[in-house]
């Protein structure tokens, strides 16, 4: 399967972030993510009247790929209905995390700037998977 370009990947970010619910915030998101076998899952952010429980676009987009059987990503397209771009909350960069520091992350608000950085700079010494190994694993002699 081809991969898609970042125009691609922004396009489809954008085509998501036009399916947002978002009637409180008002703020549309988008997200696009890719897998390593050059899938697309998309996802848009989904707000709720117990405000708590809203979920933002990109961890819709992971949801959807892992249930979909996805897990190894390289590449993630955010649009919002701003015009500057705007960067991923640190709920979703920790979810993010969980597959991986490897992704890279294009961000693109209305006015078309386009920043690109990865899930690495943006979540550096982060909490992860590996933490979780037993004692015996990392070599501690506690
Ligand atoms: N939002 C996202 O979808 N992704 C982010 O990384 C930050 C915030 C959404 C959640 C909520 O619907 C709206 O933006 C305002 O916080």
């Amino acid at each position: 399967m081809d991969t898609p370009d970042d125009d691609e990947l922004v396009r489809l970010a954008r085509e998501a972030m036009g399916r947002a619910h978002s009637p409180y915030s008002k703020l549309d998101v988008g997200a696009a993510l890719v897998t390593a076998s050059g899938q697309v899952f998309s996802g848009c952010n989904v707000e709720n009247a117990s405000y708590g429980l809203t979920l933002c676009a990109e961890r819709t987009a992971v949801v959807k790929a892992v249930s979909a059987g996805e897990k190894s990503f390289t590449d993630l397209a955010i649009t919002t209905s701003r015009g500057e771009p705007l960067m991923p909350c640190g709920a979703c960069r920790q979810f993010l995390r969980e597959f991986g520091a490897e992704l890279r992350i294009v961000v693109e608000g209305q006015s078309g700037q386009r920043l690109v950085s990865s899930l690495a700079e943006l979540l550096p010494q982060a909490f992860e998977p590996a933490d979780l190994a037993s004692e015996g694993e990392t070599g501690s002699a506690q």
